[in-house]
Formats: structure tokens, C-alpha cells, sequence
């Protein structure tokens, strides 16, 4: 199935991040009707910029903080109720604090299963929505593990395996809502770019600088993968987009129920 997007109404947490732009604005680019941009903060340049460049289209920011479920809930039912309705929902927000724990926690994984869960009551045809598609943004760190940022892996693992479980075809078949998990590589935006906090303990600050030595992608290019994937919405696949490329992969089977 390749998802057509002209005139779908799609709403994009993280959507001032390097990477969440990147996503907007293919979005743009490919004809969606409306899009609600939901983030900390405003950032009124590249708003002002896109409803130049696409003054048919429905452009609005709207206030989100993941790490907060009533906030989650209010921004995301406000953004459907301005647009009139939401079929793509992508969450691109995300943090690397590996001294705050807590807080990478709260944003990278909790944050995740707020905004999965809300869309599944505002989208899911089992609540009266049309169902539609929702992509949420991890890393290859949710799949592999990564010494000097243990927390922010762990973060990313659970994305994973949360995204995989709620994107089974039993909750499909109710909600008629696909879940799909991106997974990029190293890009070049904000958040690696002298991160702060960015080392688990002191003595593996050397590991992580020698991570950002590694080749990134810029981020155009990951979002213009991103939507690609999410194009396909096949419900449950998991894709990497790392280096300017794009493939589906197939997670491996360890272990299932014995009756
Ligand atoms: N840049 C990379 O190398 C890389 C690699 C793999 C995965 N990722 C993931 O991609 C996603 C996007 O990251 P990016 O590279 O664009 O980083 P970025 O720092 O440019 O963007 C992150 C966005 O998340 C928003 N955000 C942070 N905390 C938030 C909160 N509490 N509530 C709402 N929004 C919040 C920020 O305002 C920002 O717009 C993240 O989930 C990140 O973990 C990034």
C-alpha cells in the first residue's frame, strides 16, 4: 500500500527539531491539508517561512510537553478539534540527558507512550475516529546497545518494543490504526551537536566523543525517509534510516508462548 497524503490532516510532536522540520516540511511539500506542529516552543520563523511557501495549507503551532500526560491529552485533542479531524500523527520529540535519568525517561519513553496511547482514543475507529497512521520516531539504539549513553538506549529500546506491541495486529484490527518505529542513525541536528549531559559516567565521556566522530546524515534526508515509511502503513514495521538510506527490518524471534 503506498498512503496517498494529499489532504490529510497530520499533527507532529518534536516539530521545531531538526529532524521533526525535515518531516514537516516533506508533509508540506507532499499536499497534507492541515498540520498542527506541537512542541515546546514556538519557533514563529519557520512558521511564518512555510505558510509562505504553502499559503493553502493549514499551518498552527500548539503547546506540548510529552513528559506530561493531561498536557499530552489537552494539546493533541485540541490539535484534531482545529483541523477537524487527524490521520497521521508522528512523534519526533526526544531528549539525550543521561545525568537525569528520570527525565530522558520521562520524555523519550513515557513521552511516547502518552502521545500512543491519546491517539489511539482520538483515532481509533473503536472511539468513532477514522483510524490512520502513527509513526513514532526512536533510534538503532532502541535495537542495539550503545556503552557511553545507557539511558538514552534504554529509552530508545523501549520505544521499541512499546511501539511493536501496541502496533499488533489485534489492536490494528479495533482501532484501524497503524504503528510504525523509525529508526535513524546518527543526524546531524541540535541534539548531537555538543550535547550536554551526554555521557552515563564521567570516565565514558571520551566513548561519546568519539561516537560523534562517526558519519552522520543530514536531516532532510532522514525525514524525507521517515515519510516514506510512514507511506507504507504497514502496521508494526520497524525501519532504519541511517545514512541517507532506508530499509525495513525483521526482528528476531527469541522466545514465545508454549501452550
Ligand atoms: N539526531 C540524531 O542523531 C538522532 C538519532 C536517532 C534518533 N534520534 C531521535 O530523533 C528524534 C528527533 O531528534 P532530533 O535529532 O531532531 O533532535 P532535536 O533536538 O533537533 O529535536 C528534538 C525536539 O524535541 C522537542 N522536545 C524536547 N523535549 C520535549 C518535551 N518534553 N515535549 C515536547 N517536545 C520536546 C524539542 O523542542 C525539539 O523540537 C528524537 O526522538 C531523537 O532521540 C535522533
Amino acid at each position: 500500500m503506498v498512503v496517498d497524503i494529499t489532504g490529510l490532516k497530520a499533527a507532529i510532536c518534536g516539530g521545531f527539531g531538526g529532524i521533526g522540520q525535515a518531516i514537516c516540511k516533506v508533509l508540506l511539500e507532499q499536499g497534507v491539508l492541515c498540520l498542527a506542529v506541537l512542541d515546546l516552543k514556538e519557533d514563529k520563523d519557520s512558521l511564518e517561512a512555510w505558510r509562505k511557501s504553502y499559503p493553502t495549507q493549514k499551518i498552527f503551532f500548539n503547546y506540548i510537553d510529552v513528559a506530561e500526560k493531561s498536557v499530552v491529552e489537552e494539546s493533541m485533542r485540541a490539535a484534531k478539534e482545529k483541523m477537524g479531524g487527524l490521520d497521521i500523527f508522528m512523534n519526533s520529540s526526544g531528549i539525550l540527558n543521561e545525568i537525569n535519568p528520570e527525565l530522558c525517561i520521562q520524555v523519550n519513553l513515557l513521552g511516547t507512550i502518552y502521545t500512543s496511547l491519546t491517539a489511539v482514543n482520538l483515532m481509533g475507529k473503536h472511539k468513532g475516529g477514522n483510524g490512520g497512521i502513527v509513526i513514532n520516531v526512536t533510534s538503532v539504539l532502541g535495537l542495539e546497545p550503545s556503552h557511553p549513553i545507557a539511558v538514552y538506549t534504554a529509552s530508545k529500546h523501549g520505544g521499541i518494543g512499546f511501539t511493536r506491541s501496541i502496533s499488533h495486529e489485534f489492536h490494528y484490527n479495533k482501532t484501524g490504526l497503524a504503528f510504525i518505529a523509525v529508526c535513524p542513525g546518527l543526524t546531524n541536528t541540535k541534539l548531537v551537536q555538543n550535547p550536554q549531559n551526554a555521557a552515563t559516567f564521567d570516565y565514558v565521556e571520551g566513548e561519546m566523543a568519539k561516537i560523534l566522530t562517526a558519519k552522520t546524515q543530514e536531516a532532510d534526508i532522514c525525514g524525507e525517509n521517515i515519510v516514506k515509511a510512514m507511506r507504507t502503513g504497514k502496521t508494526g514495521s520497524i525501519w532504519i534510516c541511517d545514512l541517507g538510506t532506508l530499509r525495513e527490518i525483521e526482528m528476531p524471534v527469541h522466545w514465545t508462548l508454549q501452550f
